[in-house]
């Protein structure tokens, strides 16, 4: 049997159907030169030191769309091929986004605590909140899951513009410069990959840009919202609200964020359902499967379409 090295978690589905075809072994319990696969997730990815430490290794699969914690290159100069998951989690992680933005917009979570707490009784009325309804939503990636948003929020009459570095054939407009829609903007939803050409992009100025009674949507990668900057300028009240499900550090979520009343904070769940989650695992494993079978697989990352 193929061995296979597991970098992660598996359900318990993926794990049976790994376990009918490979040896599967741990990190702490794996022989280096028997190793011909694989798998892993968008958060773990592979590290250099293990990659190197692998001379028969062939097919690394991620489970998740995002690849950024893979190094691709590397892997694609050894000869060995990158899978991932797209498509299959993007109608979930548009809903995440989505409900991010109507519980920012809706206080969800202020007045489901007003009635827990008793300050429906005591104090009266709950103050009014702001309509998600007819609002100019910028997407900082119209990709696979941007286009699913912008489709998603169709029943919120949003117009949508959004930033991308080459122009997308869509009736939406285009902004080559970030701050630019962040001022035309009441929300700005980032949703490109993570890595160095989208590192920190949403920055102060684009935060403040945004402005006071601005939103900001996050469920990309922590790394593309400069933390600090966004914690400045919520507390400056420079940036009305955020909705965040990713995070710089994670699990580690800064208390600045957590303490404060405007923001919605997810523990990176964008695709975290069962139904999405088995699409995405049937696919992690289908292209280990058909690796083993003929050295193909069926969704390569695209650096690697040709191997
Ligand atoms: P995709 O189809 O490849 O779309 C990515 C979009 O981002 C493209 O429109 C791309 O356009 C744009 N982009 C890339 N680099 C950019 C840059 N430097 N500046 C501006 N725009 C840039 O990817 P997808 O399937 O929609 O997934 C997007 C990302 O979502 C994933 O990589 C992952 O990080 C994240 N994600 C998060 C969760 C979660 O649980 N929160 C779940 C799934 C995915 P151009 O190339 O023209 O710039
Ligand atoms: C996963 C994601 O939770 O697909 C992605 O890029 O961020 C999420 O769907 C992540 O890959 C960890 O498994």
């Amino acid at each position: 049997m193929a061995e296979l090295l597991q970098i992660g978690g598996v359900t318990e589905a993926m794990k049976a159907r790994l376990e009918a075809a490979f040896t599967v072994h741990s990190l702490e319990d794996h022989d280096p030169a028997k190793i011909t696969h694989i798998i892993t997730n968008g958060h773990d990815g592979v590290k250099a030191d293990i990659m190197n430490s692998l001379p028969n290794l062939q097919a690394i699969s991620c489970y998740g769309v995002g690849y950024d914690a893979i190094d691709v290159q590397a892997a694609k100069a050894r000869g060995v091929v990158v899978t991932h998951t797209p498509n299959v989690l993007n109608a979930e992680v548009a809903t995440t986004a989505v409900l991010l933005m109507l519980a920012c917009y809706r206080e969800i979570l202020r007045d489901d605590s007003y009635v827990r707490d008793g300050a429906w009784e005591t104090e009266g009325n709950a103050p009014l909140t702001r309509s998600a309804d007819n609002q100019t939503v910028g997407i900082l990636g119209l990709g696979r899951i941007g286009q699913a948003i912008a489709d998603k929020l169709a029943p919120w009459n949003s117009k949508i513009i959004y930033h991308t570095r080459t122009k997308k054939d869509v009736e939406y407009t285009h902004y080559d410069n970030l701050t630019a829609m962040a001022r035309d903007a009441d929300v700005l939803i980032c949703i490109t990959p993570g890595g160095p050409s989208t590192n920190k992009i949403v920055n102060a100025e684009v935060m403040e840009a945004l402005g006071a009674n601005g939103t900001l949507i996050n469920v990309s990668r922590g790394s593309v919202v400069d933390e600090n900057a966004l914690i400045t300028a919520l507390q400056t009240g420079k940036l009305g609200w955020a909705g965040l499900d990713v995070f710089e550090q994670e699990p580690k979520v800064p208390q600045a964020l957590r303490d404060h009343p405007r923001t919605v904070l997810l523990p990176h769940v964008g695709s975290g359902t069962v139904e999405t989650r088995a699409a995405m695992g049937k696919l992690t494993v289908d292209n280990l499967l058909q690796h083993l079978e003929d050295g193909k697989t069926l969704t390569p990352v695209p650096e690697c379409a040709d191997m």
